[in-house]
């Protein structure tokens, strides 16, 4: 085999690159064209995405990274970075893309279907002639089911059903403007679009405020009420170099039908979208195409911590680190995959079940459960005050006296949390948190072979960690002489280049 592989002469591959150019331009007959989807021309794997009219944004299927399975999304077409901007089929993921297609139904819906035909996706409209109408993808995004007969009239729009994020031109409101959604949802994980826990929405209850809620009914952070030029608890919006430069403009629609925030960027060029992360901040990122990414502009909350419940039960949140949930001394992480693809909500469950409340609600007493003590924490807002233990040993007591306590913290008086104990925060990089919470762990947790080994482990931890400290320590040193010629590269990058965060 091997002396039948001769070296090929430069001559064949000028040859084989002029096919390869050629094959290349031949393949996709429809490449670029089309931005119309129709009865006779559906998009299967197979094909080119769709590409509106000045060539801004595509449509067509797509894989997030890692993940085995195919949506249907839309993304921006001239950048380097897939950057999906809305997906159609998020509850519905495609297994089997090559006998897959966006096509429109028999019914005059715009469908995605699988093997068995039968329609995973559907814009759903009812009443409308079969074989009249056509979908279009726009340079706003937007993606239209329209007549083919005059596309100006719409007869469903994806603006109406919102993703996790928001561009320049859509509204995110509330009220009858829209068919569907109101609510930015963020993804699940960065591998899966599926609607996860932290979603953000225009106050039900009628003032001008965006709430971040999670779970669509715990709200954690608030952008406070419109100004009329910015909102009371974003003052940055108005003072940023962005701002002064008239770089965006932000409206606010109060009608009779709905009210509504819309927004504008004033220089075609920039791309900037506003998007619910996986971790439960609102991000506002501007394309930088000479660093081939996204670069954060803005988010909130600012501390990562600050998101309600992001790491999940029995788990304890660390501001600046990444990533920023551990599991709690005792347990270890409930679905280990999702964990590490940054879904982090499911939490931590126990290494070892609690013995004094045996398995049947207590009636098979085990040996005594033990505490394990975490200073320096913020306490979960949602702990119980037991007025009747006046010191300690009372609250230890109290807890142990109910099979569903899990913690306990007593600082002049006593509080129990119960089941699930969630938003907990390590604050002892920070500074000093408000108290010291009690875990509570079954005894054989605290056996004291284990914890010899344990403590052996920690000692030669530390160590490590001291001389890595060291190590990183004259590296800074070193890099900060070093550090000024930076700055100045940096500084002569664009203005919106420049976070404010
Ligand atoms: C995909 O997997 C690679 C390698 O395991 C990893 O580096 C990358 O962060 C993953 N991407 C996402 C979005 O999970
Ligand atoms: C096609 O979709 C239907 C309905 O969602 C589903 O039950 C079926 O398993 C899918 N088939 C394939 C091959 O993906
Ligand atoms: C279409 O709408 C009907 C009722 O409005 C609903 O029951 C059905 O589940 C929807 N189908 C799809 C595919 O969304
Ligand atoms: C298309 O529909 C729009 C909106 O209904 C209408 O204003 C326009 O006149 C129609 N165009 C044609 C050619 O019928
Ligand atoms: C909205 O109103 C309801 C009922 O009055 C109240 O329970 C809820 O806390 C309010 N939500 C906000 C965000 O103010
Ligand atoms: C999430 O909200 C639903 C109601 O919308 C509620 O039934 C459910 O218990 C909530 N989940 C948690 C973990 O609180
Ligand atoms: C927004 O305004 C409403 C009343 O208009 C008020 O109740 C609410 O507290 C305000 N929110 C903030 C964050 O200031
Ligand atoms: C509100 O909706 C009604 C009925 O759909 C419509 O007639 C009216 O023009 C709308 N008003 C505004 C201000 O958009
Ligand atoms: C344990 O505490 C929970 C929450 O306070 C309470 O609902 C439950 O009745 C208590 N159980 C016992 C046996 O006291």
């Amino acid at each position: 085999m091997a002396s039948s592989m001769t070296p090929l002469s430069p001559a064949s591959i000028y040859v084989l690159f002029v096919i390869a150019l050629v094959a290349l331009h031949g393949a996709p007959l429809r490449a670029g064209a089309a931005d119309t989807l129709s009865v006779d021309q559906p998009l299967p794997v197979s094909q080119e995405p769709l590409v509106s009219k000045s060539g801004k944004f595509a449509l067509g299927f797509f894989q997030p990274d890692n993940s085995t399975y195919w949506y249907i999304g839309i993304w921006y077409n001239k950048i380097s970075k897939k950057t999906p901007v809305w997906v159609a089929n998020r509850d519905s993921p495609i297994s089997s893309p090559q006998s897959s297609r966006l096509t429109i139904s028999s019914d005059g819906n715009m469908v995605i279907t699988n093997n068995s035909r039968s329609a995973i996706w559907s814009t759903n409209i009812s009443n409308i002639a079969s074989g009249q109408t056509v979908g279009v993808i726009l340079d706003t995004r937007n993606l239209v089911l329209a007549l083919a007969s005059n596309t100006s009239v719409v007869l469903w729009q994806s603006f109406d059903h919102l993703g996790d994020t928001w561009l320049p031109g859509g509204k995110l409101g509330r009220g009858k403007l829209t068919d569907g959604s109101t609510r930015l949802v963020a993804w699940k994980t960065y591998n899966d679009p599926a609607p996860g826990p932290f979603s953000i929405v225009l106050d039900p209850n009628g003032t001008s405020q965006y709430l971040l809620m999670w779970n669509s009914t715990q709200q954690y952070w608030t952008t406070g009420n419109w100004t009329g030029r910015s909102f009371t608890a974003v003052p940055e919006m108005i003072s940023s170099d962005a701002y002064a430069h008239s770089l965006y403009r932000f409206d606010y629609v109060n009608g009779a039908n709905g009210s509504y925030f819309t927004y504008e960027i004033t220089d075609d060029s920039i791309l900037m979208r506003f998007q619910v992360d996986v971790t439960g901040q609102i991000r506002f990122t501007t394309w930088v195409e000479s660093a081939g990414g996204w670069t954060l502009f803005w988010s909130q909350p600012k501390a990562q911590c600050d998101v309600y419940s992001l790491c999940g039960p029995f788990s304890v949140c660390v501001d600046n680190s990444q990533p920023s949930c551990r599991c709690l001394r005792g347990f270890r992480e409930r679905r280990l995959q999702a964990w590490l693809e940054g879904d982090h909500t499911e939490g931590c469950s126990r290494n070892t079940a609690l013995q004094q409340c045996g398995l049947q609600g207590g009636t098979r007493k085990g040996k005594k459960d033990r505490f394990y003590v975490m200073p320096n924490v913020k306490l979960p807002s949602d702990g119980q005050d037991v007025v009747a233990a006046q010191n300690a040993r009372d609250c230890e007591l109290a807890c142990l006296g109910n099979c569903s306590c899990t913690a306990y913290s007593y600082s002049g008086s006593c509080w129990l949390w119960h089941d699930g104990l969630i938003n907990l925060r390590d604050m002892s990089s920070i500074g000093n948190g408000d108290g010291t919470i009690l875990i509570r762990l079954a005894a054989s947790e605290f056996t004291s072979t284990g914890n010899k080994k344990k403590l052996i482990v920690g000692v030669v931890a530390a160590a490590v960690v001291a001389a890595i400290t060291v190590i990183a320590l004259v590296a800074v040193f070193i890099l900060r002489s070093r550090r000024i010629s930076g700055h100045q590269i940096m500084g002569k990058s664009r203005i919106l280049t420049r976070p404010y965060v």
